[in-house]
């Protein structure tokens, strides 16, 4: 794969859509042969044809409106499913920063979703354990850290979240749109620890909707509109032409 870490081919996603439910589960079982035809080709598309890569140790910011497939993208270089058509190539070890809170398990406190995620994340328990004060110490929030996760706001969510992944030792650092959500130290402090996987070599894929921070973080971009590729190119070239509203 020469020097790309990440590279799609041609790759499409579909999404199933359920809209024979509007006429109601009982319609369904009575119509089973044609409503399961039905399903299988209502279908909804998020991501068309995309062709591009990401070359080891460079970052990329994906920006545009929601809805425009950022996360999907990001979903399918992590593997969490596959493209409808086309190929997904991947080379490194992946650590990703996905949705918000959706590797916590909210009854599980601070310190159990830190061992459960670090596990997720490919360490051993025991690693997990050595690494867990500065992990605790980075996410500001040891007073919270033995209280269940369902009694955390989003920020102290991010918080946790971003501090297990900044103890992490990722090839491929996929991040989604986390960093808007703390406050203005707490993101600076996320800034300096992408910066410092950035210097040890580490390919990142950025979903955010700060312009500022793809443009401190990214080297490339790709702007995406409606399922395709708007435009992709230098970082700081992509985010002008977007902020200009074209
Ligand atoms: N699991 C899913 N099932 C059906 N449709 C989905 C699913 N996930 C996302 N979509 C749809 O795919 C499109 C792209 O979503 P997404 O990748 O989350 O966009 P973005 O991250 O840019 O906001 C949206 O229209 C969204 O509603
Ligand atoms: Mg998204």
């Amino acid at each position: 794969m020469s020097e790309a870490a990440i590279r799609f081919e041609g790759v499409s996603k579909y999404y199933p859509l359920y809209h024979h439910m509007v006429r109601g589960f009982k319609s369904f079982l009575f119509n089973m042969p044609s409503a399961i035809r039905e399903m299988r080709n209502s279908r909804f598309l998020a991501l068309e044809g995309l062709s591009f890569e990401v070359k080891a140790g460079q970052s990329m910011g994906i920006i545009g409106k929601n809805g425009a497939g950022k996360s999907t993208i990001l979903a399918l270089i992590a593997g969490v499913m596959r493209p409808t058509r086309g190929r997904v190539e991947v080379a490194g070890r992946i650590t990703s920063l996905l949705e918000l809170g959706s590797g916590f398990h909210p009854d599980l406190t601070g310190k159990e979703n830190i061992i459960l995620n670090g596990v997720l994340l490919g360490l051993t328990r025991r690693e997990v354990i050595k690494r867990m004060d500065g992990i605790i110490d980075f996410s500001g929030i040891e007073e919270s850290i033995d209280q269940p996760v369902r009694t955390y706001s989003t920020g102290m969510q991010a918080r946790l979240g971003f501090s297990i992944v900044a103890h992490m030792d990722p090839e491929i650092l996929l991040i989604d749109e986390i960093l808007s959500v703390g406050d203005i130290e707490f993101q600076g402090k996320c800034h300096r620890r992408i910066l410092e996987f950035k210097e040890k070599g580490v390919t990142m894929v950025f979903v955010s909707h700060s312009m500022g921070s793809v443009r401190m973080v990214c080297d490339s971009a790709m702007w995406l509109d409606e399922r395709t590729i708007r435009m992709i190119g230098e970082a700081e070239e992509v985010v002008s032409a977007y902020a200009g509203g074209a």
